[in-house]
C-alpha cells in the first residue's frame, strides 16, 4: 500500500507566514503599504534582474562601471586577507568586477531568498575556484551576527545597488548602527548610493517602456493571490511610480482605479477609487548627504566615486 502524506492547506511557510502578517497589517493601515522586501520571490527576483538590464534602469550599468573603473583602488583601500562580505547577494554579478582585483581569502553571501542565494554562491564557488565560499540566509534590516569564519583578515562589506535606498532614513539608521555593530574597527564597507538628480531620469527609471517594472510591482499582488488564501485580481491594480521631491525619494504603488473590495482570508478590505497600496520608497542621495547619515553612524568617508554623469555614486567608508 501506497504511504499516504496528509498535507494540511493550512500551514503556510515561514515565508509565506511573513507574507500573511504583512499583508493583513498593511491592508489595514491608512495609507495601505507594505515592504518591498516581498517582492522578492522567485518571480520577484527575477523581475528584478530584467530591471537591471532595462535601457531606462541606469543604476546597475553605471554602478557596474564605477566598480570596474574603481577596482584597483577599492583592493588598495581594502588591505590585504580580505573577508568580502556581501549584503543581499541576489545573483552576485556585480561581486565579480572587484574579485580579480581583490583577491580576498573569503566570500560570504547574504541574501533573504535561500534559493537564489544557493543558486548564486555555487556558481562562485565554481568559477572561481581559489575562493573560500560561505552563504547565510538572513534578512539583513534585522540585527545581524556574523559567523565567525567569515570575519578573519579585514573584512569588507559590501551592499551594492543602492538597496540602502529602500530604507527611510530612520532605517537606514538603524542598518548602519547594526552593521557598526556587526564589524570590527577599520572594517570597510563599500556602498552603492543613488544620486539626487533630474525628475524625469529618476521616473524613467521606474516607469520603463516595456512595463518590466510594473511587472514587478504587481507581482506582489500575484504572490499575494498565489500563497494566500486570497481573491485579489492583479489585473485590477495599476502600476504608478514618481519622485517625491520633498522627501528625496521615488515612490511605488499599486493603484486601485476603481472602488473594489480585496479578500485575504476571513478579513475585507476597501479600496476607494483611485487608492493606492504603497509598496517602495526609494531614496536618492547627495554625496554630502549620504556622508552625514554614515558618519552619524561610525563610519568616516575614505572614497567616493561617481560616473561622469553624476548618476550615481560608490562610497568606500571605514567602520571607525
Ligand atoms: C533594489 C531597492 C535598489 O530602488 O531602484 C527597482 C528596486 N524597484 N525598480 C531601486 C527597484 C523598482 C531598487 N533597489
Amino acid at each position: 500500500m501506497a504511504l499516504a502524506i496528509r498535507v494540511h492547506e493550512q500551514s503556510l511557510s515561514p515565508d509565506q507566514a511573513a507574507l500573511r502578517d504583512e499583508a493583513l497589517l498593511g491592508f489595514a493601515a491608512s495609507p495601505k503599504s507594505m515592504s518591498p522586501k516581498f517582492f522578492y520571490d522567485h518571480a520577484g527576483s527575477q523581475l528584478f534582474e530584467l530591471i537591471c538590464r532595462q535601457p531606462e534602469y541606469y543604476p546597475t550599468r553605471t554602478e557596474e562601471t564605477i566598480l570596474r573603473l574603481a577596482a584597483a583602488n577599492i583592493a588598495a583601500l581594502a588591505g590585504r586577507n580580505v573577508s568580502l562580505i556581501e549584503l543581499g547577494s541576489g545573483a552576485s554579478r556585480k561581486i565579480r568586477l572587484l574579485l580579480e582585483s581583490l583577491r580576498p581569502a573569503r566570500y560570504l553571501g547574504i541574501d533573504i531568498s535561500r534559493e537564489f542565494l544557493h543558486a548564486s554562491t555555487h556558481r562562485l564557488a565554481a568559477d572561481y575556484r581559489w575562493l573560500d565560499v560561505h552563504a547565510l540566509c538572513a534578512d539583513f534590516s534585522q540585527p545581524l551576527k556574523l559567523p565567525a569564519e567569515a570575519l578573519g583578515g579585514q573584512p569588507l562589506a559590501f551592499f551594492p545597488g543602492s538597496s540602502i535606498g529602500n530604507f527611510d532614513p530612520e532605517q537606514a539608521r538603524d542598518f548602519l548602527r547594526n552593521l557598526h555593530q556587526a564589524l570590527p574597527v577599520g572594517s570597510g564597507l563599500l556602498i552603492g548610493v543613488d544620486l539626487v538628480k533630474d525628475r524625469a531620469v529618476l521616473e524613467r527609471a521606474y516607469n520603463d517602456e516595456a512595463g518590466v517594472t510594473a511587472l514587478f510591482n504587481l507581482n506582489l499582488l500575484e504572490r499575494i493571490r498565489r500563497e494566500l488564501d486570497s481573491d485579489i485580481d492583479p489585473r485590477r491594480f495599476q502600476h504608478r511610480a514618481f519622485y517625491n521631491e520633498a522627501e528625496s525619494r521615488i515612490e511605488m504603488h499599486l493603484v486601485s482605479p476603481q472602488a473594489q473590495q480585496v479578500r485575504i482570508e476571513n478579513r475585507v478590505f476597501d479600496f476607494a477609487a483611485g487608492e493606492s497600496l504603497h509598496t517602495e520608497n526609494s531614496y536618492k542621495y547627495t554625496p554630502a548627504s549620504f556622508r552625514e547619515l554614515a558618519a552619524d553612524c561610525g563610519f568616516a568617508s575614505a572614497a567616493m566615486w561617481r560616473d561622469p554623469a553624476q548618476l550615481f555614486s560608490v562610497h568606500f567608508l571605514r567602520r571607525e
